[in-house]
């Protein structure tokens, strides 16, 4: 079943900045009203000033309270949130990352997920109408050789993503989880992703496509949304052979170190 967006009231989580800029300004054009939520207040309302009918919003996605008052406040001041992108993420942790890494990484791309479906996805189901779409990776289906807390993290949002769809996906709800490969963000000009692994691992989007990809996902119910479609060859190499799919991932990893 998919959402209807004219009219209906968006989230995107993450909004003041690449991705989440980009997939607020789209939703705006298909008619929504979006709530733009983001660490950085000063970004958020500079994105939100941008578009007709939009909130703006500094919130922390890892405090669950704070998620539950956002939840609120958008639903008292825009209408029912129809349409909740959790994308917020960050690009810490090189190589195995210390202790602060991994809380943080858990905390944004793990349990940031699990609160925004506690606070949005039993009204969408209540409704019989909604759309839930997490920000995940394509290391999230591979691996981001430069960073252990981010891999596996990702692969923690791809799984919440996919258990989210077997719970709530036949209520006329859709849960939806983006892997891209390179977007051409702030997170990836701060090289906090490691440049050249993502120059060497094909071509840099920009948001702007990668949030039509999301749209159209929307429109199609489809689950898994991958701007990059070589990753589902990947993924299918990976899991045909996975001492194969390992050793191709050592020789890229040492070409990277080597140049
Ligand atoms: N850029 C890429 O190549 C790429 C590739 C795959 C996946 N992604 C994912 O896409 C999403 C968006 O990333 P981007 O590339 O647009 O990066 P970005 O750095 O431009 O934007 C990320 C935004 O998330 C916000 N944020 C971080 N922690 C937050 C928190 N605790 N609460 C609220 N907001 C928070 C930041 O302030 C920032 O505005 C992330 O989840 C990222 O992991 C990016």
């Amino acid at each position: 079943m998919s959402v209807r967006l004219a009219g209906n009231v968006a989230v995107v989580t993450g909004g003041g900045s690449g991705i989440g800029a980009a997939l607020a300004a789209r939703l705006s054009r298909e008619g929504a009203r979006v709530a733009v939520v983001d660490l950085d207040a000063g970004n958020a309302e500079a994105v939100a000033r941008t578009l007709p009918e939009a909130l703006a919003l500094g919130v922390d996605v890892t405090d669950p309270v704070a998620v539950t008052e956002m939840v609120d406040r958008v639903g008292a001041e825009l209408g029912p949130i129809g349409v909740y992108c959790s994308n917020a993420g960050i690009g810490s942790g090189a190589g195995l990352g210390d202790e602060v890494d991994w809380a943080r990484s858990w905390a944004v791309h793990g349990m940031a997920h699990v609160h925004a479906a506690r606070a949005v996805l039993p009204p969408m189901v209540e409704r019989g109408a909604g759309a839930f779409v997490i920000t995940a990776s394509a290391a999230g289906l591979l691996a981001m050789m430069q960073s252990a807390p981010y891999t596996v993290t990702k692969h923690a949002s791809v799984a919440i993503a996919e258990w989210l769809s077997i719970t709530y996906g036949g209520s006329g709800v859709s849960v939806h989880c983006l892997c891209p490969q390179g977007v051409r963000t702030p997170m990836v000009a701060a090289n906090a992703l490691g440049e050249a692994e993502v120059a060497a691992s094909g071509d840099i989007l920009e948001p702007s496509k990668v949030a039509d990809d999301v749209v159209a996902a929307i429109a199609s119910g489809v689950f898994l949304i991958l701007p990059h479609p070589e990753v589902h060859d990947y993924e299918v190499g990976k899991v045909a052979d996975r001492d194969r799919w390992l050793a191709v991932m050592r020789k890229l990893r040492a070409r990277i170190a080597a140049s």
